[in-house]
């Protein structure tokens, strides 16, 4: 008999050749499990997730161990659940995509050997997709008119990065953080204010009551133009917070919440800008946690706008991880002529720019 990978070969280079394919896409990189439904990287069939953050909120933080225990436990309802919103049978799927980093190594191995399993046993072809490509991705479910190139800034809590999508499927890194991610950074200072874990959505709100110039923070000086720095921004903003409250004085959270974001923001959207600008880009996209924050969102359409580009925006349920992105971005690795074997592993630290 033909071998499994001779015939997702043949099976594979006949999507190729009609152009289309409806992909069942798992997401399990973090504390979010996931399943969907795309069809053609462009229409969302359906998005099933289970978030585990209530659990991990108690710890303060992502608990490995826990987060791989509960992906084991959700991925098959999410599984049944997905295909009942697409209406859709494992048969009518095409293709299975999965993400194989970067993240938590036993996390993503929950999710890799799952649909191992589940592409051989339905005898669909595997695509392994790189979890910050899939943030990327995002944008085309949620523009379908947006080709390459653009410039995107993926800001989420383990990446910060400036990139040129030159093509599908083709990147160079034009600048990103040279220590913490963005996310990090506001998880980090929203536990100061004593909002647990993940701060930022939270941060994100109270900051919407508060007064953004009550607080000075440093703007942190980088060696790359298109470079930023969280870490000094950071251990600033703690260590300021402490002495005051040694000094006895009350931090207004909220003033102290909107101040911070301001100074992330900024940094976030004049570097963005400048690369994009330089670069001669005219359209601009922003994927990743972070690109759910309300002033980011704002300020990167009204100076874009304003700076000529034409700027793109995912609604935020895309801009938190979620299978649907993973979907898209498997897709056109599908059409670019990519498989993965049963071989397949999960790269933890895997890069997007082999750097
Ligand atoms: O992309 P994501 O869901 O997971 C990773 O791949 O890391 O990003 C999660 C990060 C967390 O650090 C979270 O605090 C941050 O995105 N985040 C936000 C907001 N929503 C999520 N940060 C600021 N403002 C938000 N509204
Ligand atoms: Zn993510």
């Amino acid at each position: 008999m033909e071998s499994y990978e001779a015939r997702m070969r043949e099976k594979a280079d006949a999507l190729v050749r009609r152009g289309a394919a409806v992909i069942l896409a798992v997401e399990s990189s973090c504390d979010e499990t996931a399943v969907a439904v795309v069809e053609n990287g462009r229409i969302e069939r359906a998005n099933a997730i289970a978030s585990q953050i209530d659990v991990h909120a108690l710890y303060g933080g992502v608990v490995p161990e826990i987060a791989s225990r509960m992906h084991v436990e959700a991925i098959d309802p999410l599984l049944d659940a997905a295909l009942a919103q697409a209406g859709l049978s494992l048969q009518d799927v095409d293709a299975v995509a999965v993400t194989y980093g970067p993240g938590l190594v036993g996390a993503l191995l929950t999710g890799v050997s799952w649909a191992k399993g589940l592409a051989y046993a339905a005898d669909k072809p595997l695509i392994a997709v790189n979890h910050i490509e899939g943030h990327v991705s995002a944008n085309y479910v949620a523009h379908p008119s947006l080709e390459p190139p653009f410039v995107c800034l993926v800001a989420s809590g383990g990446h910060s990065h400036i990139v040129n999508v030159a093509r599908y499927g083709q990147y160079e890194l034009l600048g990103g953080t040279t220590d913490d991610a963005a996310g990090e950074a506001f998880d980090k200072v929203a536990r100061v204010l004593g909002i647990p874990y993940p701060g930022g959505p939270l941060l994100d709100k109270l900051a919407e009551e508060g007064d953004d110039c009550a607080y000075h923070f440093p703007h942190p000086h980088t060696q790359g133009k298109y470079d930023f720095s969280f870490s000094g921004l950071k251990t600033a903003v703690i260590n300021q917070a402490h002495k005051l409250r040694q000094q006895g004085q009350e931090i207004v959270a909220k003033d102290w919440a909107a101040s911070f974001r301001r100074c992330v923001v900024d940094l976030l959207v004049e570097k963005t800008l400048a690369a994009a600008l330089d670069t001669g880009a005219r359209r601009v996209a922003v994927a990743g946690g972070v690109a759910a924050n309300s002033l980011l969102r704002a300020e990167l359409k009204r100076r874009g706008e304003a700076a000529g580009l034409e700027v793109f925006i995912p609604p935020k349920r895309l801009c938190t991880d979620n299978a649907v992105m993973i979907g898209a971005a498997g897709f056109y690795r599908l059409m670019a002529g990519e498989q993965a074997g049963l071989d397949l592993n999960a790269l933890p630290a895997l890069r997007m720019f082999g750097t």
